[in-house]
């Protein structure tokens, strides 16, 4: 996950380059964390089959990174021909105009911490588990790789804007909370839910959150919750959608949206377009 925070961050930032990278220790994970990660990872995997876009498994079962705690550069070996994009390591969550930054130059921050045994279910702050088993896979796809770089150019542009709550509610639903219509069904593309053992089957068999049709200013008007599982969901239904859908510039969008009153996280509107599972 990429946003804001109020709590103290839990990396070590003293070591970090400018750029906020650091070295991936890869000696200093323990055992203990060894177990974890495959742990996590089991039971994760175990839920993918159902409730992933076809576009995550398959690259998954590929990438088969469960054994262990991958080395980054183990994965940029494959990532970079496959796409251009390289993983660098970060102490965990940085500023916006960094993560935009590294977005917009094809380079994804995973956080290098794991999380406690006793976090297995739910953590606060994204750790490598999050980050990498949430986010790389996708990483592999061709129209999603386009779509990151694009938003971190995006990004940087908003700053300038002042834009950012906006285009961060953009992220927040699409990246990491996103759904996609499949032929087998609702399916999840988004890296907040990928990496929860909770919120797999929640988002696509709940009753109890709204799933909405995908449009573009309706998702950057939404108010969303970070500490619990989402209330509403938006639809897509391709990743070409989603890239075509956010290609033009936003500037007037955004003067748009200064005109509106923001939406609350479990708000409907008569515009909005419901999805049934
Ligand atoms: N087209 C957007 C702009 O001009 C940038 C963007 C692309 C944002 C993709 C998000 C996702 O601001
Ligand atoms: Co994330």
């Amino acid at each position: 996950m990429a946003g804001q925070t109020d709590h103290a961050l839990r990396g070590d930032y003293s070591q970090m380059r400018p750029d906020y990278t650091v070295v991936q220790d890869y000696s200093r994970y323990t055992a203990a964390e060894q177990d974890l990660w495959k742990r996590l990872y089991a039971r994760q995997s175990a839920l993918i089959p159902q409730y992933a876009c076809d576009e995550f498994i398959d690259i998954l079962s590929v990438l088969n990174f469960g054994a262990g705690i991958p080395h980054f550069d183990e994965i940029n070996a494959k990532l970079k021909p496959a796409t251009g994009w390289t993983l660098v390591a970060v102490p965990g969550l940085i500023p916006d105009d960094v993560f935009f930054t590294h977005l917009a130059n094809r380079r994804f921050p995973v956080s290098v911490w794991l999380r406690n045994p006793q976090e297995f279910d739910y953590i606060v702050e994204p750790d490598i588990f999050h980050d990498f088993f949430g986010h790389v896979p996708l990483l592999f796809n061709k129209f999603f790789a386009d779509y990151l770089e694009a938003y971190g150019i995006g990004g940087v542009k908003a700053k300038g804007l002042n834009a950012l709550d906006y285009l961060a509610r953009l992220y927040w639903y699409t990246v990491e909370f996103g759904l996609i219509q499949t032929p087998k069904g609702l399916r999840t593309y988004g890296a907040g839910i990928l990496s929860s053992g909770g919120e797999l089957p929640y988002c696509v068999e709940s009753a109890r959150p709204h799933r909405i049709k995908f449009d573009l200013l309706r998702v950057m008007q939404s108010n969303y919750k970070i500490d619990t599982f989402q209330e509403t969901y938006f639809v897509i239904d391709s990743f070409k959608q989603l890239f075509e859908a956010t290609a033009p510039d936003f500037t007037p969008y955004y003067a748009e949206l200064r005109g509106r009153q923001n939406l609350s996280a479990n708000e409907v509107i008569a515009e909005d377009k419901l999805v049934k599972v």
